[in-house]
């Protein structure tokens, strides 16, 4: 149905009302970050929603990139659980390729629509401290688990109109550097802003399930799915970090189609809403 322009623009207002100066933290990654019409779109979105008065925190994946990269450089890529195993070698792979050229990518394409946007990684000012994380008792490597976000840092470009895109590395109070899983990172800032929302960014409609958009997930249903094995790989991060997240007191999670153009417009601005929404 095609309505005209001021029905839309009308229709939006309860939302900008109700999100206007709350905190919105987006995990963006998929064929958002790599196709330029849903680059494009991206940009235009986070732009639209921090000139209407929304504080936008980006936290950006990679997870293709490091792999083609490291593969390139003759180093393999193993996952345990949708994990990167990462040894020193996939650390400084991870650092180059993250921090250094997806992180600039990522800003320049968000400036690209005048978005203000500054890129960070989580070693810069200690934003994401963090220390070795095992999963179940199995050794990942330098894989790190957040015990801290410096949330005045971030405060301080949110302050000044700015949007922090974050490559999500980690480093402790030794220096060493860390991988650390975009979803999870996501969550972690979300959680120290207290933000109203988070979305996840993915090259899938939502949570599926018997070949079914799963529209509103509960932490039961989704620990069964796991359970089962229909809730797998890269999957598991985002749904584990979501309700945990949701435990520290952020209201909505999301998980919506990076591959569908505005879908982090329609999500906020309409009552049907796109993708999976994440509940206790
Ligand atoms: N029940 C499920 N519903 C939907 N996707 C699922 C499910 N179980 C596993 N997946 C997988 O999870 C993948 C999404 O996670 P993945 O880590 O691959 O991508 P991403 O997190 O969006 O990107 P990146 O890791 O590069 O930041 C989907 O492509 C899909 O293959
Ligand atoms: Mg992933």
């Amino acid at each position: 149905m095609i309505q005209s322009k001021e029905v839309v623009l009308i229709e939006a207002l309860p939302y900008i009302q109700k999100y206007e100066g709350k905190t919105f933290v987006v995990k963006y990654g998929g064929a958002a970050m790599t196709e330029d019409h849903l680059k494009k779109t991206f940009a235009q979105d986070v732009t639209i929603l921090k000139k209407i008065g929304i504080n936008i925190v980006i936290v950006h994946g990679g997870g293709k990139e490091i792999t083609d990269i490291a593969s390139r450089l003759g180093i393999e890529t193993t996952f345990v659980n949708g994990q990167r195993y990462s040894d020193e070698k996939m650390v400084s792979v991870v650092q180059m390729v993250l921090a250094g050229k997806i992180n600039k990518e990522v800003v320049a394409l968000i400036n690209t629509c005048d978005g203000g946007a500054v890129g960070l990684s989580g070693v810069d000012n200690l934003l994401l401290q963090a220390e070795k994380y095992m999963e179940g008792g199995i050794d990942l490597g330098l894989v790190g688990m957040i015990t801290q976000v410096n949330v005045a840092f971030l405060q301080l470009f949110l302050a000044n109109n700015l949007m922090p895109v974050i490559a999500p590395v980690g480093v402790d109070a030794q220096g060493i550097i860390y991988n650390v899983n975009a979803d999870i990172a996501a969550g972690a800032v979300a959680t120290a802003l207290k933000s109203e929302k988070l979305f996840y960014m993915s090259d899938v409609e939502g949570v599926v399930a018997d070949s079914a958009l799963i529209s509103t997930l509960t932490e039961q249903r989704a620990r069964e799915l796991v359970t089962e094995g229909a809730i797998n790989g890269g999957m598991i991060p985002k749904v584990k970090s979501a309700f945990s997240t949701l435990h520290s007191g952020v209201s909505k999670v999301h998980i919506i189609d990076g591959r569908k153009p505005h879908s982090l417009l329609l999500e906020i601005f309409t009552d049907e809403g796109v993708g999976t929404q994440l509940v206790l």
